[in-house]
């Protein structure tokens, strides 16, 4: 039988355990989907909600995101490439604690959790947002969501998922696109700074709804 940690049976070294057990939970891992769950329930479920399937607006949800997305992601807040004030506040700190390999895992285990859709109440407004995924708005020169971030919105590789997403979030990163702070994709940048406020209101609330 292998000997136990002597923690795990000495009652007076109670204070060593949360240290250990961090330093097992950040420490390198094998690039697996089961290391993820184990590091997100630890880690990320505070706030992105269980299996990253988040209830409140402020947190995006992680479920059905795209693997490449969530790796470049978590290293942009990591390499403090991804500077709005929310991922300065709530991301820089937690993935400076994240090796490639917890990356990895991590990603892993978020891509391949089942994606989840909101509602709205405002069938207009959906309408007039699956309009502008679809087709874009040519007076403005916005081009077809659709066409980067899939027909479905469903994201594919570096293009993230955005079909379920929270609209407050949504409308949180067209908003730091456009006044810079989110600097890392310029491609993106470009797109929302064609968005009025009215259309990119009526997008968000077609993808929450998807
Ligand atoms: C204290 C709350 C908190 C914790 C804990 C937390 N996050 Fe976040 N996370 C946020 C917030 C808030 C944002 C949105 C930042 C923004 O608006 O720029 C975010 C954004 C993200 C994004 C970007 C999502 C997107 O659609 O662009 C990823 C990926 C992410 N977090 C992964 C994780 C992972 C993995 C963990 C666990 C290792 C984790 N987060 C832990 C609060 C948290
Ligand atoms: C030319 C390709 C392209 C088009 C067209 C495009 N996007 Fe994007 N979008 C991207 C890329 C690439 C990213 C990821 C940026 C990054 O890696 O940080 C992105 C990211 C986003 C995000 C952030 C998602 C998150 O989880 O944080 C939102 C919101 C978004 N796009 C909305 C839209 C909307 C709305 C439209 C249509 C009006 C649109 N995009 C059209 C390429 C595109």
């Amino acid at each position: 039988m292998p000997l136990l940690p002597r923690w795990f049976t000495s009652p007076i070294s109670s204070a060593a355990v949360p240290l250990t057990i961090a330093v097992l939970a950040l420490g390198a891992a094998p690039a697996q989907a089961q290391e993820g769950e184990r590091l997100s329930s630890q880690l990320c479920a505070a706030c992105h909600g269980v299996h990253g399937d988040s209830k409140s607006p402020m947190f995006p949800k992680l479920n059905g995101q795209t693997q490449d997305y969530l790796t470049a992601q978590l290293k942009g807040f990591r390499e403090h490439q991804r500077g709005e004030t929310d991922a300065r506040s709530y991301m820089w700190a937690i993935a400076s604690q994240l090796d490639d390999a917890t990356v990895a895992s991590l990603a892993e285990y978020f891509s391949q959790q089942k994606p989840t859709s909101g509602s709205s109440s405002d069938a207009a407004l959906v309408a007039q947002g699956q309009k502008i995924f679809e087709e874009g708005v040519p007076d403005k020169g916005t081009p077809a969501c659709a066409s980067c971030h899939g027909a479905q919105g469903q994201g594919n590789g570096q293009f993230p998922r955005l079909a379920g997403q929270h609209a407050d979030y949504l409308m949180r990163q067209i908003r730091v696109f456009q006044n810079g702070s989110r600097a890392n994709a310029p491609v993106m940048s470009a797109v929302a700074h064609t968005l009025g406020n009215e259309d990119a209101k009526a997008v968000a609330a077609f993808l929450q709804s998807r």
